[in-house]
């Protein structure tokens, strides 16, 4: 019997999949398909594939010519594949003419012919109607988005605004964005949804403003520092059905998503500890944001939602208590350490950013440990480590640029398939954050140091 392999995504299946999967059953008796999994397609940058990996291989089925049909989840695997079916001939689109010729060490390799004119990536582009955003707010943070934003598809940012006009001229400018506004209105008349980074007091007025005119809103982190506010932003999102998103860029991470699903389904057994840490100096620039009392600078609203990220996700909502110890100077925290209080486990946190702490992420359970190396909050690689050494796991991941697109891409995924919340930072969990912020503001459980 001649065995035949062929790969690909088989995104938005069509005739040119269907023609190359023909004539690649033709050449043999039995035809293996490799799918690629949704992870493999986001470690090599395909971040805009439509349809998830089960979706794909059903699709692959119904044309009726695939014998077999197995995920492509690794580099290299072709190799393995390969071997381990016996195949006689490996079979690919011309596209990729001379791109395997290093297979031949191991079966036939055949160039089929590629059906003129179409294209997995010509139908997405089809299909989609960019969203239109607006970025409130030019300073450093806003920066990474317009780069990261050309990374993922369906999205065009269209304007700018600053409440400093000489820096919302010049972002336009670096960003080559097409509108310069002069206030918040003019910007909301230009977009479907704003990406809010300006300074954290401004966002409760910001985001409202947002969402009454119809706007789906991705505001950076911490979104707002009262739990009422959260509540009232969400019922009127809620209400318009709207996105409301927290922007936590470690909530979208793909390393992270990984490690908190594989937490959960009890890896490491029962949940007794989380420890996360999180520092960041500046170079002694006190005139900064993050060092103003009267614009919320300070470490805990600066960093306090990243460590809060893992403990509320693995922990949930419900912790029994918080203590808070802070070192202050002018006003501002320099140094904060929480302790979290569940029914069977307890939680902390640190933050600094006049204090330098070891940056990492340890999860301890009644089975093992989840180690995270600094630093955590973007990172491509954690350990699983138990007793016997034997068992313990080191998993590895891709972190592409400033991290943000993940983020993005979420966002514009739920406008367009109009899901109203993200899995991965649901509304309670961000009204959670809130109230935590709150409870720091009106030093409630407080020991300054
Ligand atoms: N293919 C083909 N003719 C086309 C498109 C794809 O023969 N018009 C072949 C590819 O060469 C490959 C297989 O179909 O052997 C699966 O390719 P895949 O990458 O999933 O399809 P594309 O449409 O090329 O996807 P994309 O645009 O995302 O790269």
């Amino acid at each position: 019997m001649k065995k035949i392999i062929t790969y690909g995504t088989y995104d938005l299946l069509h005739q040119g999949h269907v023609n190359l999967l023909r004539r690649a059953k033709e050449l043999g008796d039995y035809l293996i398909v490799g799918v690629t999994s949704d992870g493999y397609d986001r470690d090599r940058g395909k971040l805009n594939v439509r349809n998830n990996v089960l979706e794909r291989v059903e699709a692959v089925k119904a044309t009726g010519y695939a014998d077999e049909v197995i995920i492509e989840d690794y580099v290299g695997q072709k190799i393995d594949d390969i071997q381990k079916y016996n195949v006689d001939i490996f079979a690919i689109g011309s596209d990729w003419e001379g791109k395997f010729d290093y297979l031949n060490e191991y079966c036939k390799v055949v160039y089929l012919p590629r059906t003129e004119g179409i294209s997995s990536t010509k139908l997405r582009a089809e299909s989609t109607v960019d969203i239109k955003v607006g970025i409130v707010g030019c300073g450093r943070v806003a920066n990474r988005f317009p780069d990261e934003a050309s990374v993922v598809n369906g999205i065009a940012i269209r304007a700018a605004y600053d409440i400093d006009e000489s820096k919302t001229h010049e972002f336009v400018g670096n960003h080559n964005i097409n509108s310069c506004c002069c206030n918040l209105d003019e910007l909301l008349r230009l977009v479907d949804a704003v990406y809010i980074a300006a300074p954290h007091l401004s966002h409760y007025a910001l985001i409202k403003e947002s969402l009454l005119n119809g706007k789906h809103v991705l505001c950076e982190t911490p979104m707002v520092l009262r739990e009422s506010e959260a509540r009232e932003l969400f019922s009127i999102a809620e209400e318009k059905e709207l996105i409301l998103m927290e922007a936590n860029k470690t909530a979208h991470c793909p390393a992270f998503n990984h490690l908190m699903v594989m937490i959960k389904s009890g890896v490491i057994g029962e949940i007794v500890d989380v420890d996360a840490s999180l520092s960041k100096l500046w170079d002694d620039d006190m005139s900064l944001r993050e060092f103003d009392s009267s614009q919320a600078g300070g470490s805990m609203y600066e960093l306090g939602s990243y460590p809060l990220l893992p403990i509320i996700k693995l922990l949930g909502i419900n912790f029994k208590n918080i203590n808070i110890y802070s070192r202050m100077q002018n006003g501002v925290d320099m140094y904060t350490k929480g302790v979290m209080r569940y029914p069977h486990a307890v939680c902390s946190f640190k933050v600094g950013l006049g204090v330098k702490t070891e940056g990492n992420l340890i999860i301890s359970g009644t089975k093992g440990y989840a180690y995270v190396p600094a630093p955590w909050w973007k990172t491509d690689y954690f350990e699983l480590r138990y007793e016997d050494q034997n068992q313990n796991k080191k998993f590895f991941y891709k972190w592409d640029g400033a991290g943000l697109r993940y983020e993005i891409q979420e966002f514009i995924s739920c406008i367009i398939n109009k899901r109203i919340s993200t899995s991965r930072l649901n509304r309670k969990e961000s009204l959670c954050m809130a109230k935590i912020m709150e409870q720091f503001t009106n030093r409630i459980n407080f020991v300054e140091l």
